[in-house]
């Protein structure tokens, strides 16, 4: 997904738009880009690579002008260039525009505007936008943005600026996010909320096919049918919280995030846990006890990390609510129209919001007139607002590319959901308040785990050179395992593999060899002997062994080279004890590396594209 700022008003633009880039270049930093105007003087100013590379320019190349747009970068169609990067121009120049989506019929629309002789300057779906805004222009750019945003289809977040329209900027939005910011100095645009922190008091959320107008002093949003939406202003707080969105002593915004997990998990839980029944409440289900007792079946949705949560999910149900659970993926599920009773929930998990698959998995199922939850982390996300009910997270911003809170915080609403189920159904009143016990003392659990952190970064010295790595668990732990896999692909690139860890057997244990680690989750429990069986399966083939496993467990030690000791906690709960050094030990040797951990090559916080 991209970042969108722009601005209108009575300072100058160009370090409010870098300041707001800052803030959201987590979501995509391929290239950055943007354009100010002063009068009718249009100054554009891009750069390929992080946006340091567009600061450099610009204190060499200042782009002056009270009123502006730009961009941060993950690349879609064409390269990482300065040609591809955004704003692109039309051919005349009059026109500017920044995108964040993805324009499905590019070519199509490409082809007709080659065809009428118009010349392309960059690889990207984005510029057909710019031609086609100035074939439309007439004198009223509101206008000739609705009627080439009727030609598109595909994806957009729009903001864009006229050379005849000083001071105006108008925006777009379908399936891409888009916000307009009102502040004292002006008034703005961008595609997250967090980017306005400080600039902006209040915030009105674009909503699909809308399209809006703003300039330094008033705003207004109409519909596909160029009729006035009345919409709210709501403050910016209410979005954001007195959440400090900064790196705070910290080196990365990850390690941050990583050791605000305890906070984290007591925000999920506040107020939600109920002794007087041993149960949970959630304020926004939007669902009667009637409603929800007569769900008999529930499919979880979501992406990457969130899609682990969800099958950390499916054991909870099956445990506390004795209820069947799919998982499926985002992706695969909009598509594959699986038959569906009415009895039968669906749950989106996301961080973002914003997902497009998620996004497209919710609306396919509430289109088929299915109850659709979520379960979100980033307040007034489009699927958070499209929802028919679902739990925010309230884990704060997460801005580091790899999930971390926000995976331990979502297993956290998913316990208390199953909880609440299972009160609904089969659970006894002490087995309820036993779970409300072991989830109040977790926050200070998960602290007593961080403290295994010196301990990972040894680890992390000795295997840094690795270029595979298997992550081994059974049970709830296999999605574990997954997650754990995850975190070291996607910030360090080292290939590494999660596998139910009897599953070794039928193949991939040919993979192991004295250069290729096994991280095995292995605390007590249930299958504890079943997993020792299957780690010296992968030692008898000379295959080195990480243990995640319960303190001064000496059987353990026994037989794996390295120990992370954790604390015990009931199984259910061990998903997310153990997901703390798997995070470390990712961090840790992505740092070795070299590699950015905030900001791992190729991937973006929240990917709005299919
Ligand atoms: C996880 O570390 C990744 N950043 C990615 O897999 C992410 O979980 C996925 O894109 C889903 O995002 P969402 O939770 O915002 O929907």
């Amino acid at each position: 997904m991209c970042g969108i700022i722009g601005f209108t008003g009575s300072r100058e633009a160009a370090p409010i738009l870098v300041d707001g880039l800052k803030r959201l270049e987590y979501r995509g930093y391929d290239s950055a880009g943007l354009i100010t105007g002063t009068g009718s003087s249009l100054h554009l100013r891009r750069r390929a690579g992080r946006l340091v590379e567009l600061e450099k320019l610009l204190a060499t190349q200042p782009a002056a002008g009270t009123y502006g747009i730009s961009h941060t970068r993950w690349a879609t169609h064409g390269g990482a260039t300065d040609a591809n990067a955004h704003p692109h121009l039309s051919a005349d120049s009059t026109i500017a525009v920044v995108h964040n989506g993805v324009i499905e019929n590019y070519l199509q629309l490409k082809k007709q505007l080659q065809a009428d002789g118009v010349q392309f300057r960059s690889e990207t779906d984005t510029e057909v936008l710019a031609h086609l805004i100035a074939h439309y222009y007439q004198g009223d750019l509101l206008l000739a943005v609705r009627k080439t945003v009727e030609l598109v289809k595909g994806t957009y977040g729009l903001a864009v600026v006229c050379k005849h329209e000083p001071g105006v900027l108008v925006g777009a939005r379908l399936g891409s996010p888009l916000v307009i910011g009102l502040g004292d100095d002006g008034n703005y645009l961008a595609s997250d909320a967090s980017a306005l922190a400080g600039y902006a008091d209040k915030v009105v959320y674009l909503n699909d096919r809308q399209i809006c107008q703003l300039d330094a002093e008033s705003w207004v949003i109409r519909n596909q049918d160029m009729d006035t939406v009345d919409a709210t202003a709501h403050d910016i707080q209410h979005y954001l919280g007195d959440y400090d969105a900064g790196k705070g002593d910290y080196p990365h915004f990850m390690l941050k995030e990583i050791y605000e997990q305890p906070e984290a998990l007591a925000n999920a839980m506040r107020g939600r846990l109920d002794d007087a029944d041993a149960t949970a409440h959630f304020g926004g289900l939007n669902l009667t006890a009637q409603q929800l007792r007569a769900t008999d079946r529930v499919i979880m949705t979501a992406c990457g990390t969130s899609y682990h949560a969800g099958l950390v999910g499916e054991y909870l149900f099956e445990e506390l609510a004795r209820m069947p659970v799919e998982v499926e993926y985002a992706s695969e599920f909009r598509y594959r129209n699986p038959p569906i009773d009415r009895s039968t929930v669906i749950l989106a998990i996301t961080q973002s919001g914003e997902t497009a698959d998620t996004l497209a998995a919710m609306r396919e199922a509430k289109r088929m007139g299915h109850t659709s939850l979520a379960i979100c982390n980033a307040v007034g996300s489009s699927i958070a607002r499209e929802a028919c009910g679902g739990v925010y997270l309230h884990a704060g911003p997460e801005i580091g590319v790899a999930s971390t809170k926000a995976f331990t915080s979502q297993c956290a609403v998913l316990t208390m959901l199953a909880l609440y189920f299972g009160r609904t159904r089969h659970l006894s009143a002490p087995q309820g308040q036993k779970v409300i016990d072991e989830l109040r003392a977790l926050p200070d659990v998960i602290r007593q785990t961080l403290r295994c952190h010196d301990r990972v970064k040894d680890i992390a010295r000795k295997y840094a050179d690795m270029r595979n790595c298997l992550y081994l668990g059974r049970q709830y732990l296999y999605p574990a395992a997954l997650e754990g896999a995850l975190k070291l692909k996607e910030i360090s690139y080292v290939h590494a593999e999660g596998y139910a860890a009897a599953e070794m057997k039928h193949g991939p244990i040919a993979l192991v060899d004295a250069d290729t680690p096994s991280v095995f989750l292995v605390p007590r429990g249930q299958v504890f002997d079943k997993v020792m069986s299957n780690m010296q399966e992968i030692k008898a083939r000379g295959g080195p062994v990480i243990a995640v496993c319960s303190p001064n467990d000496a059987e353990v030690a026994h037989i794996a080279d390295d120990l992370i000791p954790v604390p015990d906690v009931p199984e259910y709960l061990q998903p997310i004890v153990c997901s703390i050094p798997l995070q470390l030990l990712a961090y840790e040797i992505a740092l070795l590396k070299g590699c950015d951990v905030d900001k791992p090559r190729n991937l973006a916080k929240s990917v709005t594209v299919e």
